[in-house]
């Protein structure tokens, strides 16, 4: 795409950043609604952050996307936080309002909008979901789950320490709750389970596999895996055969990009089957 003074310019920020597929997901709706925009990716090392947050409160950038290992600076750097950034203390989508920089956290709209599109009424009944995992992601979706009202929220981690910790620091108020679980008790603490969710790397390709027994599980519960590649997890395969509805991630990677996409270019982009077909067919071009 040709340069000039009115494109508005975004980018994603990482280290490392080629395996991003955002670049992809904002070119698609850059095409499809026709706006003068560019979308790049960036390589950035933690001492260049604060010149990237310098670049969008200038305005040569209108905004971007921060992956890892850069959101918990991010946070700390931007100059306001949404409540959701702010109770995370991560930040993946900036833009500038004034002459200051915003951050937000859409791993957490992300996660909601796919489960409320793959899965309508998955939050019906909500007494009890199970979170595999106590990573960043984990902090997201526990969030999303608190913020949807569930009352119990088990965090089974491999390091039980890391789930306790996780456990203290999103501890709500009221009735809700958080519990650690020690890793070997995972399959066990699928009883009375309206929802689980993976959020360990476990089952990605070229990571081990994710051993665990759904016996326990409701045949009702919602099963979601947020590893996207492969698009169709053993986790995700086992849950279908036993008759538990079940849902990918790569639904949470393509709607926690739309929030980002509207702020920086002024209109709201469609998650279609037609980006995801694109997506899907870069994954098994590039067998990630
Ligand atoms: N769909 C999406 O949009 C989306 C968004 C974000 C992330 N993801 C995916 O989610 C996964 C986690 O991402 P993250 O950012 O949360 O990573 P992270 O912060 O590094 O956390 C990794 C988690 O996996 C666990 N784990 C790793 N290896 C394990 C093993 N051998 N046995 C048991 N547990 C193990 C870790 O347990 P310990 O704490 O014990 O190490 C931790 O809970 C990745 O596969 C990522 O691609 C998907």
């Amino acid at each position: 795409m040709e340069r000039t003074e009115n494109v508005v310019r975004a980018c994603v920020v990482g280290d490392p950043v080629s395996h991003s597929r955002s670049p992809l997901i904002h070119g698609h709706w850059l095409q499809r609604l026709g706006i003068a925009g560019a979308y790049d990716r960036r390589q950035v090392k933690a001492d260049e952050v604060d010149a990237f947050l310098d670049e969008v409160r200038a305005g040569k950038l209108r905004g971007g996307n921060v992956t890892v290992p850069h959101k918990e600076e991010a946070a700390r750097r931007v100059d306001v936080l949404t409540d959701t950034a702010r109770h995370l203390g991560a930040v993946n989508t900036v833009w500038e309002v004034d002459g200051k920089v915003w951050g937000d956290n859409t791993d957490v709209t992300g996660f909601l909008a796919n489960l409320d599109e793959r899965s309508p009424g998955w939050d019906r009944e909500r007494e009890k979901a199970i979170v595999l995992g106590a990573g960043g992601a984990a902090r997201a979706i526990i969030y999303g789950l608190l913020t949807r009202g569930f009352r119990e929220i088990g965090i089974a981690n491999r390091s039980v320490s890391r789930a306790r910790k996780l456990a203290e620091e999103l501890q709500p108020q009221g009735e809700q709750q958080l519990v650690p679980i020690a890793w070997d008790a995972r399959s066990d603490a699928l009883k009375n389970a309206n929802v689980l969710v993976n959020t360990t790397s476990l089952g990605m390709t070229g990571q081990p596999p994710l051993e665990l027994s759904l016996e326990a599980l409701p045949v009702q519960a919602v099963v979601h895996d947020i590893v996207y590649a492969p698009l169709e997890t053993d986790l995700l395969r086992a849950a279908r055969q036993r008759g538990n509805p079940a849902v990918d991630g790569l639904g949470m990677l393509l709607h926690q990009a739309a929030p980002g996409f509207s702020r920086w270019f002024g209109q709201e982009p469609q998650v279609t089957d037609e980006l995801r077909l694109l997506i899907i067919d870069d994954m098994n071009r590039t067998a990630a």
